[in-house]
């Protein structure tokens, strides 16, 4: 089902998440609008829940009957695979005590001494990657810079050697890619193969840690996870295995759509280029708004595990609910001319890292790395533009660039 240019009433109600076309991926927008307007909880014919409201969006995070588990839920979707093992071992898809546990024995790779120790490391892989697309000259924006640095920051706290990093982001788009609602026969087959190839990765580079703990190079947290206990409990060797995969999956495609995203919404709006060029102080509240108007995570989902009342219905004890961040911040109840950009948006209470139990913990280090990465490209290529056609890589829950071609 392709999603008109102008979606209205009929189109809102007539909304199918599971049968959306190219042009919904392209530019949801359109009709996440018509969603808040007509139909802020909407019922898709599977008979899940469509929220777009900020309200109902945040009344959903933070709702105590609200369920992350996705045991029953994935079952049909991935069968009992690699993939299955994967996403229902990961915290995110995990209620407590298990999300609680490893929630704790993760918190020490984002503690503010851990991240002042990373912040040189991101400066330091930023300027290098300056240098390489000056060199350049025409390059892009995605694959040469974007992606670059959060695969880099990962591979640190993970361990990876140098050998393998190119293998990573592969991976991660095999793995996230399989949590789409469409996701063809051959590429959920890739998604299984990921996890297998990086799983078996991980466990040689935690065996290897295991037997030389003091060997990590700076910025490491591999060796905290492997001895860190909680209540006397260690992570077993399968709950570290897939909880690492899970932090290059939510650290590296997200940063990389902020950053991408940040540098294309600069370039269609010069006036805001040229007023975060002229005032470099802007990039705090710049980065907040490139993540306002295109949430690297688009939708998050949950399970209600008793009714619970939203805005303008009672959601039944075991709906499914898709949580529309994309849609809640351009919520014109909450935001000012929300389908515009201005970087310099006071206040912008945007919930691109989401709210409640689960709160993105990289949400510090995703920021910096945005301000340092979109902060540094500005100040350094005054004269940088677009050089051809930026494409999306047409995924509807993680939706970011696929290429923007630059010159500087
Ligand atoms: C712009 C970048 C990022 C965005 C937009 C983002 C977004 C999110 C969102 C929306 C959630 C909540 C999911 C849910 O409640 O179902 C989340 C969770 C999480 N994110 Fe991020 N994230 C980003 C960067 C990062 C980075 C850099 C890391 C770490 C390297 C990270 C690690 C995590 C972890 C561990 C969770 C799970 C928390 C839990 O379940 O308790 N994220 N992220």
């Amino acid at each position: 089902m392709d999603s008109p240019a102008n979606p209205g009433a009929d189109e809102a109600r007539a909304f199918d998440l599971n049968a959306i076309g190219d042009e919904f991926l392209e530019n949801p927008f359109p009709m996440y609008r018509a969603l808040r307007e007509h139909a802020p909880i909407h019922i898709n014919p599977d008979g899940t829940y469509f929220l777009t409201r900020y309200d109902d969006v945040m009344a959903g995070y933070r709702h105590r009957a609200m369920s992350s588990d996705k045991k029953v839920d994935f079952k049909p979707k991935f069968g009992g695979g690699p993939l299955y093992t994967h996403h229902t071992t990961s915290l995110v898809f995990n209620d407590d005590p298990y999300h609680k546990r490893v929630r704790k024995l993760l918190a020490g790779a984002f503690s503010p001494r851990q991240l002042a120790a990373l912040t040189p490391v991101i400066e330091d892989i930023v300027e290098k990657m300056l240098d390489d697309v000056a060199e350049m000259g025409s390059f892009d924006a995605v694959t040469d810079y974007a992606l670059r640095l959060p695969t880099e920051i990962i591979a640190d706290m993970l361990g990876v050697p140098e050998a393998h990093r190119h293998l990573m982001h592969g991976y991660s788009n095999l793995i996230l890619g399989a949590l789409d609602p469409i996701v063809p026969p051959a590429k959920m087959a890739a998604g299984h193969q990921a996890v297998e190839e990086f799983g078996a990765l991980l466990a040689d580079l935690i065996d290897h840690r295991r037997k030389h703990p003091g060997e990590g190079e700076r910025g490491e947290v591999l060796a905290a996870l492997i001895f860190g206990e909680i209540d006397g409990e260690k992570l077993s060797d399968e709950e570290l295995v897939q909880n690492c995969i899970f932090l290059l999956n939510a650290g590296h495609e997200t940063t990389a759509s902020m950053v991408g995203h940040g540098l294309a919404t600069l370039l269609e709006n010069p006036v805001e280029l040229r007023r975060l060029q002229g005032d470099p102080g802007l990039i705090e509240p710049a980065v907040e708004e490139f993540l306002r108007l295109q949430s690297p995570l688009q939708i998050g989902h949950r399970k209600a595990t008793e009714d619970v009342e939203f805005s303008s219905a009672t959601i039944p004890a075991g709906a499914f609910i898709h949580l529309c961040i994309a849609g809640a911040n351009r919520d014109p109840e909450v935001f000012d001319d929300p389908e515009n950009v201005d970087i310099g948006r006071d206040p912008n209470p945007q919930i691109s890292f989401g709210a409640g139990q689960h709160v993105c913990m990289g949400n510090t280090l995703g920021r910096i790395e945005g301000r340092i990465a979109i902060g540094r490209f500005v100040e350094r290529f005054a004269k940088m533009r677009q050089a051809g056609e930026k494409r999306y890589h047409g995924r509807a829950k993680f939706r970011g660039l696929k290429t923007l071609p630059m010159e500087v």
